[in-house]
């Protein structure tokens, strides 16, 4: 079947999840506007794709924390689609209001006000989170599942707090933007919306980063647990997760099939994880030099299994295959190990 999309717009583009995007598109032959802050880190991304080179070019976006409103006028100009992935991630704020949640909100806000400019533009798909699913005080039991039918009941004077976590702010960020998307979708633009729920993600990286140290949130937490020497593992702050590349895959399958449109996914691996469990695959691992001298210590981890989350139907309707948890882990670990070696023989 041909794709109804032919040009796609991604923001975030150069991030973790949005870079793998990027190449899901472009593996299928489909061209990509690839929407940054930063023309360097846009440059970087297409350089490392020479053979994607006449599909990929790089728009550059303001930050959606500028005073002026954010335009994505020029960056949707003749794509048919959009999928938007850029959002604030950082558990290291000052002003959790002023560096998280309004600027989610504000990001989709724009992209959407200017989808709805551009005629041709028929969906845009929007990567929330299990953030905006969760509930934190309900507590099992009864064992429960999680689905896309849930939402985080925190309110947005409790996400503004100035007592309140970054973690919980966050998790007001990806709540008030999404729902932000589904009021605009409710005045029926020329286009429809899907939005998408992942709980933690991992896996290996594909876009640009100087060091280990500019490592994404999530993998950088995996990264500490293989390779240093924690007096505690850190605790999974909820045991759901999901491979990058089929996170990517749920992107792009959530923008062609017609039948997704208006619809909430949660997209997560049947899997449970525990970093405890992370520090077993390193340390088991074979190709692993290090292992059991350098992971962090070995401690057994309970894996949470009080409550699921519903990856199936996901799945079922995007047709999707999750990744093994040994797998993510492992390929994460050793591309990382290759990033460190290279970093070692370049220090003076
Ligand atoms: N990683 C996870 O475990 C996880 C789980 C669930 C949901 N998510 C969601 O997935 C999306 C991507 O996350 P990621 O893990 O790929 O993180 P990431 O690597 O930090 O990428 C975030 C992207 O958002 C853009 N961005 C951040 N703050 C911005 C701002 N103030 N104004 C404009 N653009 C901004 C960045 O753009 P530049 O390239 O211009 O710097 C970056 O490309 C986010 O919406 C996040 O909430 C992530």
């Amino acid at each position: 079947m041909a794709s109804p999309h032919s040009y796609v717009l991604v923001t975030g583009a150069t991030g973790f999840i949005g870079a793998h995007v990027v190449d899901s598109l472009l593996q299928r032959g489909i061209k990509v506007r690839a929407a940054t802050r930063s023309l360097r880190k846009g440059e970087q991304l297409r350089a490392a794709r020479p053979q994607y080179s006449s599909l990929l070019d790089i728009v550059q976006v303001g930050d959606f924390s500028d005073a002026e409103a954010p335009s994505f006028s020029d960056a949707v100009k003749d794509v048919t689609g959009v999928i938007h992935v850029a959002s604030p991630l950082s558990y290291t704020t000052t002003d959790n209001e002023k560096e998280l949640i309004l600027p989610a909100i504000a990001g989709v806000r724009a992209i959407l006000e200017a989808a709805e400019q551009e005629k041709c533009v028929k969906r845009v798909v929007i990567t929330s989170s299990f953030a905006s699913v969760m509930n934190a005080d309900r507590k099992a039991p009864p064992q429960f599942t999680y689905t896309a039918e849930d939402w985080n009941p925190l309110t947005y004077e409790e996400s503004i707090d100035k007592k309140t976590s970054a973690v919980i702010a966050y998790r007001g960020s990806k709540k008030f933007a999404e729902v932000e998307a589904w009021k605009f979708a409710e005045r029926k633009p020329g286009f429809d919306i899907v939005t998408l729920c992942p709980p933690m993600t991992f896996g290996p990286i594909c876009h640009p980063i100087a060091n280990l140290a500019g490592l994404n949130e999530s993998n950088a937490n995996l990264w500490k647990v293989a390779s240093e020497d924690f007096t505690n593992l850190p605790v999974a702050r909820v045991p759901f997760w999901v491979d990058v590349r089929d996170l990517a895959n749920a992107h792009v399958e959530a923008l062609l099939r017609p039948e997704a449109g208006g619809k909430r996914f949660t997209v997560s691996s049947p899997e449970k994880f525990s970093y405890g469990l992370v520090a077993e695959i390193v340390a088991e691992g074979e190709g692993f030099p290090w292992s059991k001298e350098r992971v962090a210590n070995l401690e057994k981890q309970a894996i949470d299994d009080s409550y699921d989350l519903d990856g199936e139907t996901a799945a079922k309707e995007l047709g999707l295959k999750y990744t093994p948890f040994k797998k993510t882990v492992t390929d994460f670990v050793k591309q990382a190990l290759t990033i460190e070696g290279q970093e070692r023989t370049t220090v003076p």
